[in-house]
């Protein structure tokens, strides 16, 4: 693989080809600054202006498996629209990540859903897997963080398990930094956070059918 980088130029950063290896490698990825500031500066302020109405509970599963569990999780989300000006920006650089990630690593990912969440003071979200091998489209998971000066005694932190329970990592959700897991490999959890929490999940995802079923639930 050659050492050139690979522009995102929505958000005018740099993926390296050894990121793409480590992704490839370790099955998840780090990048400390993949929004530049403007960026993030813009979505803080931007979920941060919306009213209670643009928020709903977050739920566990889709459809008719739908189910809120406030002993599980306790944010707030509100999914990104192409019509919402800087929802689309957002929704544009990850368009140029997916086609960049099957470029890189030939994971045929098909498309991409993502929310907003909020967790207030007090919120986290227990251990959890994002999808189940062959019960779920989804396949690489992105969290991307808005929370300007953010420390670890605030909390939030997301954990990340490795095959036999123990911690991989334990990520400050700092403004600015994109996490990328694959979905049906690590079980992870988001710690009571002491602060406003803000952050942008989404999911990539093939375009199969699972028995029969198209676009099954998560
Ligand atoms: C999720 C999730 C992690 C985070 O929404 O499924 O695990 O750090 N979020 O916000
Ligand atoms: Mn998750």
């Amino acid at each position: 693989m050659s050492i050139l980088t690979r522009p995102l130029k929505a958000f005018h950063v740099q993926l390296s080809a050894i990121d793409f290896e480590q992704l490839a490698a370790q099955g998840y990825l780090i990048v400390p600054q993949f929004m530049n500031q403007p960026t993030y500066q813009a979505l803080y302020q931007y979920a941060q202006s919306l009213t209670p109405n643009d928020w709903h509970p977050a739920g566990i599963g889709r459809g008719e498996q739908y189910t809120q569990n406030t002993a599980v999780r306790r944010d707030r989300i509100r999914w990104l629209q192409p019509d919402e000006g800087i929802e689309q920006a957002y929704l544009s650089a990850m368009e140029e990540l997916r086609l960049l990630v099957n470029r890189e690593l030939f994971m045929g990912l098909f498309d991409y859903e993502c929310h907003l969440a909020h967790y207030p003071p007090g919120a986290f979200y227990r251990k959890h897997l994002d999808a189940f091998k062959g019960r779920s489209n989804r396949r690489l998971t992105t969290v991307c963080y808005l929370n300007p000066d953010w420390r670890a005694v605030d909390g939030g932190q997301l954990i990340l398990y490795g095959k036999n329970g123990q911690i991989l990592e334990t990520i400050l959700p700092k403004a600015g930094k994109l996490v990328i897991f694959l979905s049906e490999v690590f079980i992870h959890e988001v710690a009571t956070g002491h602060r406003d929490r803000y952050s942008i999940t989404g999911w990539y995802r093939v375009n199969a059918s699972i028995n029969g079923v198209i676009d099954p639930t998560n």
